[in-house]
């Protein structure tokens, strides 16, 4: 039995998913009538509260079509230094829109309104214009971290005031939505742009939406068609991010529970290293060395169970929809028995 806990992204489509999409009405979604794509994409921008939506094929390029459409080349993003959107999109931020990252060193990936406004460029021409602040909740590589949303708020204000755009790289906001308070509709109320993946912890095999208001969504399509993002038949694909919006929201938190279970069962484990509080479904271990990171993910592997390193010394178990109990059992057993 394989124990996949290398990422949510690995999940398969469940058996009602699967039936639900050759039953798809289908049209060509770039003349703007297939019909299943049109009502994914209007239930995620009711859902959201947003004017708009637009089915596109991943989550790296509904980021990177958001970051092309509030910017013009030569402006400037912030980010935290280690946000998907500057560390693993291929550069595309430089690649695709000729911006620079302005970069804040937060906690697991969460910065500060007050680290916001001091990185704010000065209205001078020896400086990039600032134009853009892109969030990420919750954080990949910060483990999974969750961002309290009045910090949020602070930020929003922020960019109201400096007339800058702020964007929400919600790869994982369901995540954080069942954790928290907050509906999807706050996120809507204070993002300009959001993105979410239907691909990773909702169990979709494709896709993700970017959602806005009117004029963004308008040019943000015109975008993803220079992108290559333009989808013909692609109802199909969207009938199983309709199935996942519908149906796999609330039982994320049963793989945040697995996600704690993992890592107390790492912590009391005999390798020696810090394992950090789970907020989500991501679990992340550091190891002393570099060493005994790759012998204890080799020998995690030589009993099925597969993790990836994420940097030097740390390994990052990631628990999601096709984890069982029996999985989360022989898991437990196994790193009981390291
Ligand atoms: C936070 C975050 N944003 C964006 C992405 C990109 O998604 P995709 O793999 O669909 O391009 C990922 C993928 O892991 C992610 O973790």
């Amino acid at each position: 039995m394989q124990i996949d806990f290398r990422s949510d992204t690995v999940t398969r489509p469940c058996p009602a998913m699967l039936e639900a999409m050759p039953a798809a009405e289908v049209g060509d979604a770039v003349f703007g009538d297939d019909p299943t794509v049109l009502e994914l994409e209007s239930f995620a921008a009711h859902l959201f509260g947003m004017e708009g939506a637009l089915f596109c094929p991943s989550g790296t390029m509904s980021n990177q079509i958001a970051i092309k459409s509030h910017t013009r080349p030569g402006d400037q993003m912030i980010c935290d230094e280690t946000a998907h959107v500057y560390v693993y999109e291929g550069g595309g931020a430089a690649l695709h829109s000729g911006i620079s990252c302005k970069l804040m060193h937060g906690d697991g990936g969460r910065f500060s309104a007050k680290d916001v406004a001091a990185a704010i460029n000065p209205d001078d021409p020896h400086y990039p214009r600032t134009r853009l602040v892109s969030i990420e909740n919750t954080c990949n590589k910060g483990g999974g971290t969750i961002w309290d949303f009045d910090e949020i708020r602070h930020i929003s204000s922020i960019c109201l005031e400096h007339d800058l755009r702020l964007h929400l790289d919600g790869a994982r906001v369901f995540n954080a939505i069942v954790e928290t308070a907050e509906t999807p509709r706050d996120f809507g109320e204070v993002f300009d742009s959001i993105s979410v993946c239907l691909s990773k912890g909702l169990g979709a095999p494709v896709g993700s939406l970017l959602l806005g208001g009117a004029d963004f969504i308008k040019e943000a399509n015109r975008m993803r068609k220079a992108f290559g993002g333009g989808m013909r038949q692609a109802g199909y694909l969207a009938a199983a991010g309709l199935f996942a919006l519908k149906n796999n929201i609330e039982r994320l938190a049963d793989d945040h529970c697995n996600a704690e279970r993992l890592s107390e069962a790492l912590a009391v484990s005999s390798l020696s290293g810090n394992t950090l509080t789970p907020e989500t479904n991501l679990v992340m271990f550091d190891f002393e060395t570099p060493e005994a990171l790759t012998s204890a993910m080799e020998r995690l592997s030589s009993e099925d169970i597969l993790t990836v390193a994420m940097g030097p010394r740390r390994m990052r178990l990631v628990t999601h929809k096709d984890i069982t109990d029996e999985m989360m059992d022989r898991a437990l057993e196994i790193i009981g028995n390291l």
